[in-house]
């Protein structure tokens, strides 16, 4: 299904009576829950956005193909529009109040020791095989857990865009344009990496609840548990596998 299909089949399933019933069943805590939640994703989402501008510069700065630009491009747009989704959906818990996102930072990421170059190609590593590759990982546990057909559609969409916004870092690394030294660079750079992209990913202490899972409400055990695979079964071994040595 392309994008533009699976977002009119997402508006379909938002209008439908299922998605509003779903609000009478919370309790106020749980609708505020949900819409705090929904402004906090759509706040990182959109400072993620702006961290894909800060990315494209960077690509182009380093000469890198146009297929990794182009991915950049993508992703930009893309988070744009995962911005609007969480606001809906925080607008929706909300009973109709107006949620807005706020950025969190309007600088591009620095790396104590790395020099203007090596910064380049360490925020988009950080960004794409880090927190990016978490990101697919936390939206999918989700997934097993969403039961309204709006918020599945929806997840399901945001897990295949945010694949693309991983496959970035990835296709940056393999790219022959890295020396051996740049390499190295980033080997030393990944336990800071490491402990950043746990550290934005499980900030917040979000207790579990069943029924909100079934939301896509992110808890705190959730996102924990997504975050130790991704590190185990993609990030530390896809580093590797590029000749990324810790
Ligand atoms: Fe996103
Ligand atoms: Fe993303």
């Amino acid at each position: 299904m392309s994008a533009e299909a699976a977002y009119r089949a997402i508006e379909l399933a938002f209008g439908a009576p299922e998605t509003l019933a779903a609000t009478a069943t919370l309790s106020a805590e749980q609708r505020d829950a949900l819409r705090q939640f929904w402004i906090g994703r759509a706040s990182g989402e959109l400072t993620t956005a702006l961290s894909f501008e800060f990315i494209l510069a960077d690509l182009q700065q380093l000469s890198a193909p146009s297929a990794l630009t182009e991915l950049a491009e993508r992703a930009i747009a893309d988070e744009h529009r995962h911005v609007d989704w969480c606001l809906r959906f925080a607008e929706l818990w909300g009973d109709g109040q107006p949620a807005q996102a706020e950025l969190g930072g309007t600088r591009p990421l620095t790396f104590e020791g790395a020099n203007e170059r090596d910064m380049r190609l360490l925020r988009t590593v950080f960004g794409c095989c880090f927190s990016e590759t978490v990101a697919v990982h936390v939206l999918l546990a989700s997934q097993a857990e969403i039961k309204l057909e709006s918020m599945a559609r929806l997840n399901r969409q945001h897990v295949a865009e945010e694949v693309g916004h991983s496959r970035l870092g990835w296709a940056l690394v393999a790219w022959p344009g890295l020396s051996a030294r740049d390499r190295g660079l980033i080997a030393e750079f990944v336990p800071l990496m490491t402990r950043v992209t746990r550290a934005l990913w499980c900030g917040p202490e979000r207790a579990a609840d069943a029924a909100l899972h079934e939301l896509g409400y992110l808890s705190l055990p959730l996102v924990q548990k997504a975050c130790d695979v991704a590190f185990e079964t993609v990030i530390l071994p896809g580093l590797e596998r590029n000749q990324i040595r810790l």
